[in-house]
């Protein structure tokens, strides 16, 4: 039986992760956090001290290791990590990488209902024919708030101000790059995330109902 495909894009910080694990649970789906897959990139190449301005030196490192994982971990959470994710995350074939990756997991064999995937370019680039497609908007200062408590509660040093600084630099280098830029992809559904979850989700759940 063809797997539903849910795509859920939005800018750093939105939520769009923790409204991915809820319709993960609630609906019976697989979750593909695409971002994660940056990051443990990123973190690889940070480990092995590669400059990441140097695309050859990136492209050697990633034809030698081509097996990422979905386990998150709280490591590779910080603003460190994110900024050097969307670094990498500007060059074709780091993306072209992280696509197939993410096409061959929807092809797994699996007993879920379907598959829920978070990121940047998901309904816009890696899924253009999910079955449904979101977009989640939130204003830069809410996020860097949520952020900030985020760090904090994960035992992490952080600034207010430096973190929305952060939040509005990875939004334009999101945005303003050349390979898949962050659109609201075409045919999404824009989800206000600013205000209470729950409010957020009676809209996601009244979605997915239409389409189940
Ligand atoms: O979502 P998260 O903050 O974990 O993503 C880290 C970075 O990876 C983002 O800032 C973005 O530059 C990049 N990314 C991307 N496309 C995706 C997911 C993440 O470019 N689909």
């Amino acid at each position: 039986m063809k797997k539903i495909i849910i795509t859920i894009d939005g800018p750093a910080a939105s939520g769009k992760g923790r409204i991915a694990k809820y319709v993960a649970k609630e609906y019976n789906f697989i979750h593909i956090d695409s971002g994660l897959l940056y990051r443990k990139i990123a973190k690889l190449l940070i480990d092995k001290k590669t400059d990441l301005k140097k695309s050859n030196q990136v492209k050697q490192i990633l034809i030698k290791n081509n097996n990422f994982s979905l386990r998150d971990n709280n490591n590779l959470r910080n603003e460190h990590i994110g900024r050097a994710s969307s670094i990498i995350a500007k060059m074709n074939f780091v993306r072209n990488h992280v696509n197939k990756q993410q096409i061959l997991l929807t092809e797994q064999k699996t007993n879920k209902k379907g598959f829920v995937i978070d990121g940047r370019d998901i309904g816009s680039v890696v899924f253009k024919n999910a079955d449904l497609k979101l977009f989640i908007d939130v204003n830069p200062n809410v996020r860097a708030k949520r952020r900030h408590k985020q760090l904090i509660d994960l035992g992490e040093k952080s600034i207010y101000a430096k973190i929305l600084k952060e939040i509005k630099l990875r939004d334009k280098q999101d945005i303003i790059r050349l390979n898949s830029p962050l659109v609201v992809p075409k045919g999404a559904h824009i989800i206000d995330n600013s205000k209470s979850f729950n409010k957020t989700l009676i809209k996601i759940n009244h979605l997915i109902g239409q389409i189940t």
